[in-house]
């Protein structure tokens, strides 16, 4: 067993990036030093965008959500699909004239972009502007990083080619809410043929469940409710620890954790999927009746080149275990379209598993080569205009269905955990079902934070709309 990667970062190392905290402190005290970080991606980047925050919290710095106010700008970037990075390019470049008028502003680049080979160098030659570059492996080194930019007229890179320990104790500034995300294991040894993260994200690291157990604890006694676990594959979350302890353990010890109310996570491969966890997760009373199941495809030969390790027959059979133990379960997933070498028979098959599975919604993508990757090497890539076409047509089986289920909600009554006021449906309520649909509802009171029972009125094909009774 490798005991290397789950070891704690060194005290010396901690008290070195406190030290610099300190000392930028020291600096930009009394400035009114402002910073905006922009995200790309998923939950594991918003929530690196967190901790980031609480750096900076610890810095001095405030937030700003103005572009224009911030002496600090930060890009938390993504590589998962060609589109994002073309619009962290295109956004970095705009920012020029904002340097050219106030040379003191800092620039940073950061991410799973940044973990690519030439990505770093690239910045360098193309926008000689940018301050600051870092990956993935070093964010807790910010400090350090952001010291040196401030201090240099040179840009400032530092990327680690491979992922060091779990660091803890990096101070998160979470928005404030009923929902807290936490992290409980980095990186991914799945190598799905299309995929990038394992690469950009390294091998499987799962934290201490000591660790994970506190933190969930801090956040029921902060006052969240929900608590949502994040991992690229959560149910081999264990498996490279020393002492056997898996997901499904940490599940139930994160059960009785008092003021915690509700427990999601994501994301959930299907070869992992054992009979323990959905046992857990029938058993356990907080665990929240919904599973993100990516399929990827519904065509067994495609299924193979991703390099997925099910076929159709085994994910069926997945979901029918799933549902016998968890009747009402609401099951999302995500699925990609054109990869190489579908045919028209292969787009069937995930047209035919979408009406079988009949999920409560999907994100739908179209498959984008990423470079290094075996998928972008294959043969038979598939034409833009028939992926779009694909897409478009997946999508609107997808959305029929979605729309047929939230229909059949109409005139009961769910538990609904609130956010606050609805932004966009004035004097409503917004909140999600343990189901994690999406309610806005009217109440004579308000029950920001409480979890309240909604009774569904008008069922839409996104969002549901309902009155509290
Ligand atoms: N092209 C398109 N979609 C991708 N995903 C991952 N890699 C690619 C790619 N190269 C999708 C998968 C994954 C989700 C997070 O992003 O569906 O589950
Ligand atoms: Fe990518 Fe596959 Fe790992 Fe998910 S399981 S992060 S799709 S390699």
């Amino acid at each position: 067993m490798n005991n290397r990667k789950t070891v704690k970062i060194s005290n010396e190392e901690i008290d070195q990036q406190i030290q610099y905290v300190v000392d930028i402190n020291k600096m930009i005290k009394n400035k009114g030093f402002k910073y905006h970080i922009i995200t790309y991606g998923c939950q594991m980047n918003v929530h690196d965008s967190e901790k980031l925050a609480g750096m900076l919290s610890a810095m001095g710095y405030t937030e700003t959500s103005e572009l224009e106010d911030a002496d600090l700008i930060l890009f938390n970037t993504c590589c998962v699909r060609e589109n994002a990075e073309n619009k962290v390019y295109g956004n970095v470049g705009a920012l020029y004239p904002n340097k050219q008028r106030n040379p003191n502003l800092i620039i940073g680049i950061c991410g799973c972009m940044m973990q690519q080979s030439d990505a770093a160098s690239y910045i360098a030659r193309k926008f000689p502007f940018v301050d600051l570059v870092f990956g993935t492996h070093n964010l807790h080194r910010f400090p350090k990083l952001l010291f040196d930019a401030i201090n240099s007229k040179e840009t400032i890179i530092e990327i680690l080619d491979e992922e060091g320990r779990i660091v803890e104790d990096v101070p998160i500034k979470r928005n404030i809410g009923v929902s807290a995300w936490t992290t409980i294991m980095y990186g991914c040894n799945n190598f799905c043929s299309y995929c990038i993260v394992p690469y950009v994200r390294g091998r499987e690291r799962s934290r201490q469940p000591s660790d994970i157990i506190d933190e969930v604890r801090r956040l029921g006694q902060e006052g969240y409710k929900e608590v949502t676990l994040l991992g690229q594959n959560v149910n081999s979350y264990g498996k490279d620890l020393d002492n056997p302890y898996y997901f499904p353990n940490l599940l139930m010890d994160l059960d009785k954790i008092h003021g915690i109310e509700r427990i999601r996570f994501m994301t959930s491969h299907p070869k992992d999927l054992s009979e323990e966890l959905i046992r857990a997760m029938a058993e356990s009373s907080k665990v929240c009746e919904h599973l993100h199941l990516p399929i990827q495809s519904g065509s067994n030969r495609i299924l193979k080149a991703m390099n997925r390790r099910y076929n159709r027959e085994k994910y069926l059979e997945l979901i029918d275990r799933v549902r016998e133990q968890i009747p009402d379960i609401a099951i999302t997933t995500d699925i990609i379209v054109g990869f190489p070498g579908e045919t028209e028979e292969d787009f069937a098959d995930t047209l035919d598993m979408v009406e079988r599975v009949r999920y409560d919604s999907a994100f739908t993508f179209i498959y984008s080569p990423r470079s290094g990757t075996p998928a972008s090497k294959m043969s038979e890539q598939i034409d833009d205009n028939i992926k779009k076409e694909r897409l478009q047509i997946l999508m609107s089986v997808q959305d029929r269905i979605s729309k047929e289920i939230n229909e059949a909600m109409y005139g009961k009554t769910y538990e609904v955990l609130v956010e606050g006021l609805s932004k966009n449906k004035e004097d409503m309520y917004t909140g999600r079902t343990r189901g994690n649909k999406l309610v806005n509802f009217t109440a004579s009171e308000d029950v920001t934070g409480k979890i309240v029972k909604v009774k569904i009125t008008q069922p839409k094909t996104w969002t549901l709309e309902g009155i509290m009774v």
